[in-house]
């Protein structure tokens, strides 16, 4: 397995891969080494078919505290323009496997940018997220605007936007972001549990409800729901959708095969 300066990756039992941030001096800025690191780990976690679900976290201080300011601050238009800066992060966002964000401590900017492409957010009690661009006088550039804005509605999104004020976890909850909140020294085993029932579970149907439910995310509902049927109906194509519910008929576990 290929080792990396700013991630740490483990493959744990049962098919979840954990993948650590791990630029502490930095409070895991993110970087264009972050980036091409982390979309590589991402890619390799996706191909190989003994991995079903990862776990993407930071550290107890910070799961990220956004793109790297030092490595923007001297850019000029052309520059990021030009190199068309963050569109790499795209990539990040197609692996078609489940990554859950485990978020302790700050997710600022593009930290909280990388939670939200992830598929959910589990939370620990610790948790701070905001997009506070607007203090340095730029905006969010890796999605922010787009994705906060349909988690948690505009008059959130906004506040947050215009004002850079952060989010704590119970907020975040209540407003959506975040599928649930865990205590802090909890946070990493859970969504490694999380994650492992995941892994285990028929593996095309894994993928095809992280495709529907992403549909409704960048879709019109009539699109949505008709793609969501067309899915539903391709399933019935698979050998484990037998498997599964003959075994609920027959009251045992199915096995799964990913065909
Ligand atoms: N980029 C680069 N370095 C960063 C960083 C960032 N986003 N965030 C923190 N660091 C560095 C600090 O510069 C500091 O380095 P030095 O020790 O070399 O000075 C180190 O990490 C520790 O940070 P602090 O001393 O500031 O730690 P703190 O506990 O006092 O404060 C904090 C924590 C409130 C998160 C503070 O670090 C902070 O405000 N960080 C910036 C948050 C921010 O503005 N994020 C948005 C970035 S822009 C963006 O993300 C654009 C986009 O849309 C993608």
């Amino acid at each position: 397995m290929a080792t990396y300066e700013t991630l740490l990756v483990e493959r744990r039992e049962g098919g979840v891969t954990l993948i650590t941030l791990n630029r502490p001096q930095a409070l895991n800025a993110l970087n264009n080494q972050v980036l091409g690191e982390l979309v590589a780990a991402a890619q390799a976690f996706d191909a190989d078919p003994s991995q079903g679900c990862a776990v993407l976290t930071g550290s107890e201080k910070a799961f990220a505290a956004g793109a790297d300011i030092k490595e923007m601050q001297p850019q000029s238009f052309g520059d990021m323009y030009g190199d068309n800066y963050f569109a790499g992060w795209e990539m990040f966002t197609r692996t078609r496997k489940p990554v859950i964000a485990a978020v302790a401590g700050f997710a600022l900017g593009g930290g909280c940018e990388l939670a939200m492409m992830c598929d959910f957010i589990l939370a620990a009690d610790t948790a701070k997220f905001g997009q506070p661009e607007i203090k340095l006088g730029v905006a969010p550039g890796m999605g922010g605007s787009q994705r906060l804005t349909r988690a948690v509605g505009k008059a959130k999104a906004m506040e947050m936007c215009l004002t850079g004020r952060f989010m704590d976890a119970a907020e975040a909850e209540r407003a959506g972001l975040v599928s649930r909140v865990i205590p802090a020294a909890e946070l990493v085993d859970e969504a490694i549990k999380v994650a492992t029932q995941i892994a285990g579970m028929a593996p095309l149907a894994v993928k095809a409800n992280k495709e529907m439910v992403n549909a409704a995310f960048e879709t019109m509902l009539g699109q949505g729901v008709q793609f969501e049927r067309r899915l539903f109906h391709g399933l019935f194509g698979t050998e484990d959708q037998k498997e599964g519910m003959t075994a609920f008929v027959e009251k045992r576990q199915g096995t799964w095969k990913g065909k």
